[in-house]
């Protein structure tokens, strides 16, 4: 490897371009804390990855709070979904029984949404361009409305290779350009969003960490299939031949999946096998039956739920699926992605403001500003001081604030699945059982709503709010 030139220095390291990094860079920008982003992928192969479309309302709200509002227009809103068993459609009422709301925006928009903002707002530093430039963030904190350098910057095709110094409060990466140049980025913390795959995750020392992992010996064989839409509302439907989801995504185009093996080769179906599968999987007496078309994509997706606890070490933490996985039913990845980094955004602030850097003047980052001058103001959690070296103790706080809502996403999904997959070699007397809790599930408005609660995503969380 060639010899990095003089470190570029930042104050906050991000690694990672998806919406959990990508969301960190925006309210970190509008609280005017110097930052860089790198994203080993280039935009336009994110942008064609087919994620989850399920948004919280409280996921809503965090995009919404933070200026992007496109999910309002071009979201739609569902007020309930279908469980579908025995034939029959189980509505559940997700607005009458929680007063929430769920909105399908797939993560691909979100994705687009924040990374338009970002280079609306002057952070694409194109692929590398300012690598090892010898940039000093250091204590500058804002520049962008002064004409100087923005305060954050995000670069795509920008690979990190190394983590240096990790247990250090001096932490930093090496990356490599598109050019396949290697550069130094050292920052004052350094943050894992680089998915379920994270380098940053495998570069936390083994005897500290402790990672919580469950397998399911099912998956999903997802399509987007070119079809108006079969149902108005998502349905989730257990049967007799295994689970399928009917979900939408335009007038022309909709997203549907059906449990298959996880080595499923989902290019050995034709369209025709594809379509009695899932036929065969919604058939009941109602009559109902989907909408046929060309199926235009297809793929598999593993089932798996993961937690790393710790999410901190040293000056290094972890957010969204670096942290932790979890099954798709239920959609929950992305809202606990975003759910994160609202309250990293947050502790990170009180951190800065614990040494007495506080971010800029903020630029419509509300809750950022609230934060650092709670921080500065209370003198932080406990803080060292203004102009002092920052309360690490304070980087603490995001572990203790996401966990619950982190554990409570890792039931619901891992719940949902149980609850309407057949296992391979199921008995006769497990698959009733499965049938008895849907049936006594939907039967109840207690139970109904407990669904819904979840689903929804229950509000501010225990802990989530700084005391
Ligand atoms: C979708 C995906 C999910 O995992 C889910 O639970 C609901 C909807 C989707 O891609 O539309």
């Amino acid at each position: 490897m060639p010899a990095p030139r003089t470190p570029e220095r930042t104050r906050v390291a991000i690694v990672g371009g998806g919406p959990a990094g990508l969301l960190l860079s925006h309210l970190l920008h509008g609280s005017g804390v110097e930052h860089v982003l790198l994203e080993a992928r280039t935009r336009e192969e994110i942008e064609h990855t087919h994620r989850a479309g399920i948004l919280e309302a409280g996921a809503v709200q965090a995009l919404v709070d933070a200026g992007l509002d496109r999910v309002l227009r071009d979201g739609s809103r569902h007020d309930g979904i279908v469980l579908r068993f025995d034939g029959a459609d189980h509505r559940i009422d997700l607005t009458g029984l929680t007063g929430r709301s769920v909105w399908l925006y797939p993560q691909t928009d979100v994705f687009v949404d924040l990374a338009n903002r970002r280079a609306a707002d002057g952070a694409d530093g194109g692929a590398g361009s300012s690598g090892g430039s010898g940039n000093t963030g250091g204590t500058g904190g804002s520049g962008g409305d002064a004409g100087g350098r923005p305060d954050g910057e995000v670069r795509w095709g920008c690979a990190v290779t190394h983590v240096l110094d990790g247990d250090t409060d001096r932490p930093g990466v090496l990356w490599t350009d598109p050019e396949g140049d290697t550069h130094e980025l050292r920052c004052d913390v350094l943050i894992g969003a680089d998915g379920s795959h994270s380098t940053l995750r495998h570069t936390l020392p083994e005897a500290q960490r402790r990672t919580f992992v469950h397998e399911y010996p099912y998956a999903w064989f997802g399509v987007i299939v070119e079809t108006p839409r079969s149902a108005p509302e998502l349905v989730y439907t257990a049967s007799e031949h295994g689970f399928a989801l009917i979900s939408q995504r335009t007038d022309t185009h909709q997203r549907l999946y059906f449990q298959c093996d996880p080595d499923e080769d989902p290019g050995r179906w034709s369209d025709d096998q594809i379509w009695a599968e899932l036929q065969r999987r919604v058939a009941g007496p109602d009559g109902f039956r989907l909408v046929e078309g060309p199926v235009e994509e297809r793929s598999v997706l593993r089932f798996r739920s993961s937690v790393v606890e710790p999410v901190r070490h040293g000056r290094m933490l972890l957010a969204g699926d670096a942290a932790h996985t979890v099954p798709p039913t239920g959609a929950k990845g992305l809202n606990l992605a975003l759910a994160d980094v609202v309250v990293l955004h947050d502790v990170l602030l009180t951190w800065l403001a614990s040494g007495g850097r506080a971010g800029g003047a903020g630029r419509g980052g509300g809750a950022g500003r609230a934060s650092a001058a709670r921080a500065g103001g209370a003198g932080g959690a406990g803080g060292a001081g203004r102009g002092g070296r920052p309360d690490d103790a304070v980087l603490d706080e995001y572990g203790r604030r996401v966990a619950e809502r982190v554990w409570r996403a890792q039931h619901f999904s891992a719940w949902m699945s149980g609850m309407l997959h057949s296992h391979p070699g199921e008995t006769g007397f497990a698959a009733r059982r499965r049938l008895a809790e849907l049936r006594a599930l939907t039967a109840s408005e207690s139970g109904r709503r407990y669904l819904a609660e979840g689903y929804t995503g229950w509000g501010p969380v225990l802990g989530e709010r700084a005391p």
